[in-house]
């Protein structure tokens, strides 16, 4: 009889960074004049109480996946990686339409990352933060070397033009990291969580199966509860925020990028406020043109600001997402 071997495990790496970022927006500009007639809004209302002036959708023949692989593909370029060197694809999106098969898998294959780990993540508006969560404890485990984070949505597929609560405010895009080993700290812990309870503040019109029973009811789409959110979020994200800093063991002094998720200004300047950013920090404002576009907003904010020049290679950003579920996902990164 053999004896017992003592098993191996992966040896873990000590940090990781983000290595890229990149994005790729719907090419359609919708006006608030565009939206408001159905809705009985204005363009002086939706700019007083969103910050939104326009709002980037894709035209019809794009679907959330050819967004995610334009978005990736830039991604891998500027890493100067391609898809055989990701050992795992994480994409978050709520507006991919099959249970099954991922939309990760399908996207690894297009980019020639097979046989790369991929799957989705359900994490609305936090999916991009909770993706680079993950694929932090990833590369740091041993468990993947380089990961390829997508945040991708198509929400112009599930609006409902003529609903009040949110479908204004939204956008379609793709924004992409890779993250992979480093000499150096690149991404502090992650501060995440989520509150069930709060399941109804942002939610789908019905379900599938309940589509399925009638046939009149169309496509699901989104409805919100606008003041539970905004308070939720105002309030209670800058003590979230504040940790991932205190965790990452930085003062907001320390901060040079502040990158909310985009999802209406006036909560942005709220959490701004709270957390008492110093005026040097730069605050990603990109809802202004391409709305709000859930899981991808984050890496679009972040991408806008570096190809401007309004933040730099090496900069620390603090990042936050929050959404349905309700859920959340914070943490302070190195910029690429
Ligand atoms: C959606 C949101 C902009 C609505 O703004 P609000 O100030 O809360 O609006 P309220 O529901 O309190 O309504 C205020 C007034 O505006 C009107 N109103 C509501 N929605 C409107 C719209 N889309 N256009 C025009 N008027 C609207 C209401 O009828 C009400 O009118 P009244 O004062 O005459 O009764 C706001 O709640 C919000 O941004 N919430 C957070 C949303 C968010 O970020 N969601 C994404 C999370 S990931």
């Amino acid at each position: 009889m053999n004896a017992r071997k003592t098993l191996r495990q992966a040896e873990p790496v000590r940090y990781s960074r983000l290595l890229a970022v990149a994005a790729e927006r719907g090419t359609e500009t919708v006006t608030n004049d565009d939206v408001a007639g159905p809705i009985d809004s204005s363009d002086e209302w939706i700019r007083q109480r969103t910050g939104i002036v326009t709002r980037r959708r894709a035209t019809a023949d794009v679907d959330v996946l050819d967004l995610a692989e334009a978005a990736s593909r830039k991604a891998l370029d500027a890493a100067g990686l391609v898809g055989a060197d990701i050992d795992a694809v994480i994409l978050s999106t709520i507006t991919y339409f099959h249970q099954t098969p991922s939309a990760a898998a399908v996207l690894a294959d297009r980019l020639g990352a097979t046989p790369a780990a991929a799957y989705d993540i359900s994490a609305a508006c936090a999916g991009y933060a909770y993706g680079i969560g993950q694929a932090d404890a990833l590369v740091r485990s041993g468990a993947a070397r380089n990961v390829l984070v997508i945040g991708a949505e198509k929400l112009s597929d599930i609006i409902d033009p003529t609903d009040r609560s949110i479908s204004f405010l939204l956008g379609d895009g793709a924004g992409a990291a890779v993250v992979g080993p480093s000499d150096a700290p690149g991404i502090g812990p992650t501060v995440w969580g989520s509150d069930g309870s709060k399941s109804q503040a942002i939610r789908q019109t019905h379900s599938l199966q309940e589509l399925a029973a009638d046939g009149t009811l169309g496509m699901p789409t989104l409805r919100q509860d606008g003041q539970t959110v905004f308070k939720w979020a105002s309030f209670q994200m800058a003590p979230i925020a504040a940790k991932a800093m205190a965790e990452a063991g930085v003062e907001p002094d320390d901060i040079q990028v502040f990158v909310p998720h985009q999802a209406n200004m006036r909560i942005i300047d709220q959490m701004v406020k709270q957390l008492k950013l110093p005026e040097s920090v730069v605050v990603a404002r990109d809802i202004a043109d391409s709305g709000n576009t859930s899981a991808a907003s984050i890496p679009l904010a972040t991408e806008r600001l570096l190809s401007e020049g309004s933040a730099r290679p090496g900069d620390l950003a603090l990042q936050i997402g929050f959404g349905a579920g309700l859920v959340y996902a914070a943490q302070v990164v190195v910029l690429p």
